[in-house]
């Protein structure tokens, strides 16, 4: 028994930490944040309040809701000079190449959050980051399609502001869809946070060198670039866009199963569910209603993934392996269909995982005990070699 949950002796020998933000059980496909099920959150609150339960351990009240929200205000500006930083890429970088730099350069332009040691400081670096990276997300993409910086609307909502950074320009002024906006608060809800995935455990283990919040946050977004993780979801377009056709499903699947290459079907399988991924559920439904929103039910897209996700779900190698369709699986058609290019994915995906990289790398430093990590390895070199000088080899 630990806490509330048993685990078997072997877990808790593999487990990297202890940490009372995100409960996943793998085989019955649960996701609690702070013991809330993902569901309930998914369907009843907006990112701030999932953000403020992960940052502060409980669901804020009218109250601090409301100073939650006024606190990010303040900060959803970047520093003017650092609108240079983006202007050093050529136009055609990937966004996460610009997230990656901008949000480390955070570490230069605001110096005072370099004293992990203080709950204030943590405090205002959780903050300046919950309000800044939607900006520093929707700049890379304006940047990226040649159009001036939005600048933050504080009076619009967290991800009607995002959407008006990224859609509206100065000649036009971007019409919030109250129906998007609430599909797109629940993609950020279900992206928020995941317990020790890739990214989160490398911001823990730079974090606990005592590096700086920044840096820390823009190791996460590096790790969560890669197609096995966080880029899953591009990588998923990127596939069905290749696959084109249903009449090509068979092909790409059997292409999975020989293993010849290293191709692994995208959006398909979890290192932790067993199970059905409960965000990936939350995400279809959600793929149904903005397509029926937008009339677009009829989308190819769409409708080659649900041929394909029938067709593994019913194949042998993909049951007896348990490897069901996962959030990435799901995200992607949502974001497109959104009229979000595919590079904005996982740039979006790290938007919302920074309310959950934060918040565990503030639990990390509010623990006095928490040493530096250094995992161990299994050395398998050669055995001890006498020295060979140059003139002899
Ligand atoms: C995310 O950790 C997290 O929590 C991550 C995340 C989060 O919120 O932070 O949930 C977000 O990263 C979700 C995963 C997104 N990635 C993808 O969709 C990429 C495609 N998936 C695979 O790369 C893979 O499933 C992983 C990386 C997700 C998991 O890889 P594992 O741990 O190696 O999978 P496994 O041990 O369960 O594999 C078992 C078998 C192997 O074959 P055999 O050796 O038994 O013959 O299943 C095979 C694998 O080769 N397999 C796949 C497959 N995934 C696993 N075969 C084909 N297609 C796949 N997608």
């Amino acid at each position: 028994k630990h806490g509330y949950f048993t685990y078997d002796p072997g877990f808790m020998s593999t487990a990297a930490c202890n940490s009372a933000i995100t409960y996943i059980d793998g085989e019955q496909g649960l996701l609690y944040y702070r013991g809330y099920p993902i569901e309930d959150l998914a369907e009843s609150c907006d990112f701030l309040e999932v953000s403020h339960l992960l940052l502060h351990g409980e669901l804020p009240d009218h109250k601090q809701r409301e100073e939650f929200i006024s606190t990010i205000s303040e900060h959803t500006m970047l520093h003017d000079q650092m609108s240079n930083v983006f202007r050093g890429f050529r136009r055609d970088a990937h966004p996460m190449a610009v997230m990656i730099a901008v949000v480390g350069a955070m570490a230069a332009f605001y110096p005072d959050n370099n004293n992990v040691a203080d709950p204030e400081s943590r405090k205002v670096a959780a903050m300046r980051l919950l309000a800044k990276v939607p900006t520093i997300a929707a700049w890379s993409y304006k940047y990226n399609i040649g159009q001036p910086f939005m600048y933050p609307k504080n009076k619009l909502g967290y991800a009607e502001n995002f959407m008006h950074m990224m859609f509206a320009t100065p000649c036009e002024e971007y019409v919030p869809n109250p129906i998007l906006a609430r599909a797109f608060e629940r993609i950020l809800i279900l992206h928020a946070d995941h317990e020790q995935n890739a990214s989160t455990s490398t911001v823990r283990l730079v974090g606990s060198s005592g590096a700086n919040p920044f840096a820390c946050i823009a190791a996460g977004i590096a790790s969560l670039w890669g197609p096995s993780h966080g880029g899953a979801n591009e990588a998923t377009l990127k596939m069905l866009e290749e696959m084109g056709d249903v009449s090509r499903i068979g092909e790409f699947i059997k292409r999975a199963k020989d293993k010849s290459d290293s191709f692994k079907l995208m959006g398909f399988g979890h290192r932790v569910y067993r199970n059905m991924d409960p965000r990936a559920s939350i995400m279809r439904k959600t793929c149904h209603e903005v397509l029926n929103e937008l009339g677009l039910h009829d989308d190819p897209m769409f409708k080659l993934a649900m041929e394909l996700e029938k067709i593994a779900l019913e194949d042998d190698y993909f049951v007896t392996r348990k490897l069901y369709p996962n959030v990435d699986f799901y995200s992607g058609i949502v974001m497109r269909a959104m009229g979000i290019p595919n590079s904005m994915f996982t740039a979006i995906f790290a938007l919302a995982r920074t309310a959950g990289w934060i918040s565990q790398w503030c639990e990390m430093n509010a623990d006095p005990e928490q040493k530096i990590g250094r995992p161990r390895q299994m050395y398998v070199g050669s055995a001890r070699r006498e020295f060979m000088p140059l003139h002899k080899r």
